[in-house]
């Protein structure tokens, strides 16, 4: 009897099995009530009074055996575990790396979020553009260098289409498309053929806004102005305007803050200067609004543009240009929260 039990024990130990049909057909060869472990303890009966210890504790195992043997055969083949090899697929899992929001996205959203609350609403416009959107209705000059070769990205080599070099385009697709009042803030990437390094790059990212109404004068863009430093970089910022000069405005000017790193005193960062320039702006010319078929005698505007990367540079104190682009783990990571 005891050689029968480790006989069955052996069979029972060689079991494979390919699928639960298998797994089941074992479960009934040997654990149901006609299966052979059960033949054994009606044999029982049989065994000697002075083996009976011996043979009812091996059939016994032999039971707890063939049960475990069946139930591990059949996890293998449920999910449960990875056919025995040994995952656990179970378990709970490694915690989740999150992903971040980059932080162009973060400065993109919050200059558009300070816009928002004056009213302007966002329009869009498409990156691969015609030289009447990009140059020609804005006032370049036919000569003027922007238009060159050396700065603009030509599809083609067709001097009629390219990638815009600025979001200045979409003011024009916005007033010929629409009556003013108009107060629009244009977010986007632009793109001009530069040697990629620290402080330049082929692309970039600006936020263009636009005001065409009735009487907008340049003290509605110079409180336009102050409040988006306020709101930015803090109520304790100051801001100045330069003269400068833009084929679209006139006339214009450029913003400097007073330095956020050394609150104006003077660093390294603003050159010892305590203020840093952050955008261009101005009156929209009458030329341009004439291009756009918006009679200059009646309407008049204001514009500003800035470049995000310029703003996220100031915030963030990220002062080489190309790791936003490289999506560098190790970069992104340092923005986890600051959202
Ligand atoms: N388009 C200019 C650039 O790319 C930025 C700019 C300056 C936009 C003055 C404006 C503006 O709307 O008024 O450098």
């Amino acid at each position: 009897m005891l050689q029968k039990i480790s006989d069955l024990r052996a069979e029972i130990a060689a079991l494979a099995a390919e699928n639960l049909e298998q797994v089941e057909a074992f479960r009934i060869k040997y654990l149901s009530k006609k299966g052979l472990v059960s033949a054994l303890m009606a044999d029982f009966r049989n065994v000697p009074a002075d083996q009976k210890r011996a043979v009812g504790q091996a059939i016994n195992e032999l039971k707890n055996f063939a049960t475990e043997t069946v139930n591990s055969l059949r996890d293998s083949l449920t999910n449960k575990t990875d056919n025995g090899a040994g995952l656990d697929l179970t378990r709970t899992e490694a915690p989740l790396r999150h992903g971040t929001r980059h932080p162009l996205s973060l400065v993109r959203e919050e200059i558009i979020a300070i816009f928002r609350r004056l009213g302007f609403n966002i329009a869009e416009g498409p990156e691969v553009e015609d030289d009447w959107h990009v140059f020609s209705s804005l006032n370049f000059a036919e000569d003027h260098p922007a238009r060159d070769m050396q700065d603009t990205f030509f599809i083609a080599r067709n001097p009629e289409v390219l990638l815009r070099t600025h979001t200045s385009s979409v003011q024009t697709r916005v007033m010929e498309a629409a009556e003013p009042p108009i107060r629009i803030i244009c977010p986007g990437r632009v793109y001009r053929n530069e040697a990629i390094s620290a402080r330049a790059h082929c692309f970039f990212h600006q936020v263009e806004a636009l005001y065409v109404d009735k009487n907008v004068t340049f003290a509605d863009l110079l409180q336009t102005l102050q409040y988006f430093a306020a709101e930015m970089f803090g109520g304790e910022t100051k801001i100045r305007l330069r003269p400068s000069y833009f084929p679209f405005t006139e006339p214009s000017a450029e913003m400097d803050i007073s330095c956020n790193i050394c609150g104006g005193k003077g660093c390294a960062f603003c050159k010892g200067t305590g203020w840093v320039e952050i955008l261009g702006c101005g009156m929209v010319d009458p030329n341009v609004l004439k291009a756009c078929k918006i009679d200059p005698e009646v309407y008049s505007g204001f514009a500003l543009g800035m470049g995000v990367e310029r703003i996220a540079n100031l915030k963030y104190r990220v002062n080489d240009l190309r790791l936003f682009s490289e999506n560098d783990v190790r970069f992104l990571d340092e923005f986890v929260g600051t959202h």
